[in-house]
């Protein structure tokens, strides 16, 4: 046995998982898309969707993971040899790369953003300025390279060195740093001038908006910020030990992780309402919203690098966890030495990653490509951060509700939970709510 694949310990799977959940996911993409979804009736079916929808698959991606101890490839191999079933894991690995490729875009940006605002460069910043500010960042392609280039570098460090050494240590004392410095600016954000339209906005849902695009949209959001749908949760699941109670630690993921970006809206909302901004932006509200906010906060100049910084790590811990999806792959699959497969894989993900890195903002062929009019960042936001994850989920549930059956993932559950109360609750919903709900809803979204 090769120690190539590596575990984790009992608390260091819910910090690795919360850790690959909480990132650009809650504070970058799920701010952006309310604002361009109509804001309440959005967050409202959002939370619907994390516990009808969301929170079944995560657990069923955990237990498969950990019954098997493979990657998402090996595992639909181990359970259904020589089906076609594989495929799902094939697509989850393509997504890897993809998701990567565009992640650690924004992620560089991020880690941009905390050098701006430690070499305060926020200071005296007016909304205008700000909005410049973003669009010299994004529209400068040798900068975005570099961000993008040391973004992968660091992922690929921190994976090279394996789950317990790597992964398990970057999650542990930086949750509750940016979980204090969230509450900081919390406060700030609610005691603005014109806080509350931004606050109604967020919370009051105007039914007779309704567009079937607001479910689609708020179920892809869903499995992004979970980091669902693609075998990252199968994957981490295969490092869990025995004695771990993986519903348990699954609801506290999902509670934790919809907690925070709940938090990051009423951050972001009152903010963007009081700059007298547009909510529909689109994907860089973030970056232009925050620096004004920083400025005008009491200690604003420590509080703003060290908001970057810990977001950079969070983002870290998400990007760490999506390359461990095809590393495992290429060491169960391929047999590659760890190192080997994580320079190689990052390295190709950065190349996929250079039209996201020239494809943002609002100038130029790769920012408003013809047909679909938006950026090719954007577009590949839509088809691997939201389309292709809403397909991987449909069929592990399928899988695991139907092939691999229910009574046999309650089994491997029961270790280290005990006697289940809900092992009921939770067969009915991954067989019959949650595949039935995915597939009305990209159906819906086809027609
Ligand atoms: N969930 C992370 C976030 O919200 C991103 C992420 C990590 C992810 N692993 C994933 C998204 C797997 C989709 C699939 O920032």
């Amino acid at each position: 046995m090769t120690d190539n694949r590596g575990s984790f310990s009992r608390i260091g799977f819910i910090l690795a998982a919360a850790g690959s959940a909480v990132g650009l996911g809650n504070l970058w993409k799920f701010p952006y898309t309310v604002g361009e979804n109509g804001g309440g009736l959005f967050v409202l079916v959002y939370l619907i969707s994390i516990v009808v929808i969301a929170l079944p698959v995560l657990m069923a991606e955990v237990t498969l993971g950990r019954h098997t101890g493979k990657n998402p490839v090996g595992a639909f191999g181990a359970i259904r040899p020589g089906t076609p079933w594989k495929w799902v894991g094939y697509l989850g690995v393509a997504s890897g790369f993809m998701i990567l490729s565009f992640y650690a875009v924004i992620a560089g940006t991020t880690l941009g953003y905390f050098l701006k605002a430690i070499t305060g460069q926020f200071s005296g910043i007016t909304t205008e300025g700000a909005a410049a500010m973003y669009t010299g960042f994004v529209q400068n392609p040798l900068l975005q390279i570099i961000v993008l280039a040391v973004f992968i570098l660091l992922t690929v460090y921190v994976v090279a060195r394996g789950v317990s050494g790597g992964i398990e240590k970057f999650s542990k004392i930086l949750m509750p740093m940016l979980f204090g410095i969230l509450l900081l600016l919390l406060v700030r954000s609610l005691t603005l001038n014109g806080a509350a339209a931004g606050i109604e906005f967020y919370l009051k849902p105007d039914f007779k908006a309704f567009k079937p695009s607001i479910i689609i949209a708020a179920m892809g959001q869903a499995f992004f910020s979970l980091s669902l749908g693609m075998g990252t949760m199968i994957t981490y699941g295969s490092y869990v030990p025995k004695k771990e109670n993986v519903p348990v630690s699954a609801g506290w993921i999902a509670f934790f992780d919809t907690f925070i970006a709940i938090v990051a809206g009423f951050i972001i909302f009152p903010a963007i309402f009081s700059q007298g901004m547009d909510p529909a932006a689109g994907s860089g509200v973030m970056f232009n919203v925050l620096p004004v906010l920083f400025d005008k906060m009491p200690l604003g100049a420590v509080v703003g690098p060290l908001f970057f910084l810990l977001l950079s790590i969070a983002a870290l811990t998400s990007t760490i966890s999506i390359l461990e999806v095809p590393v495992a792959f290429a060491i169960d699959e391929k047999g590659w030495d760890r190192k080997k497969a994580a320079y190689i894989i990052g390295g190709i993900a950065m190349v996929f990653g250079i039209p996201s890195a020239l494809g943002q903002g609002a100038v130029g062929f790769f920012t408003n490509l013809p047909l679909f009019h938006m950026s090719f960042l954007d577009l590949w936001v839509e088809i691997w951060g939201n389309l292709s994850l809403s397909i991987g989920a449909l069929f592990i549930a399928i899988f695991v509700g139907w092939s691999w059956k229910t009574k046999n993932a309650i089994a491997e559950m029961k270790e280290g939970a005990g006697d289940l109360k809900f092992a009921g609750l939770w067969a009915f919903m991954l067989k019959y709510v949650s595949p039935v709900l995915i597939l009305a809803i990209l159906l819906s979204s086809i027609l």
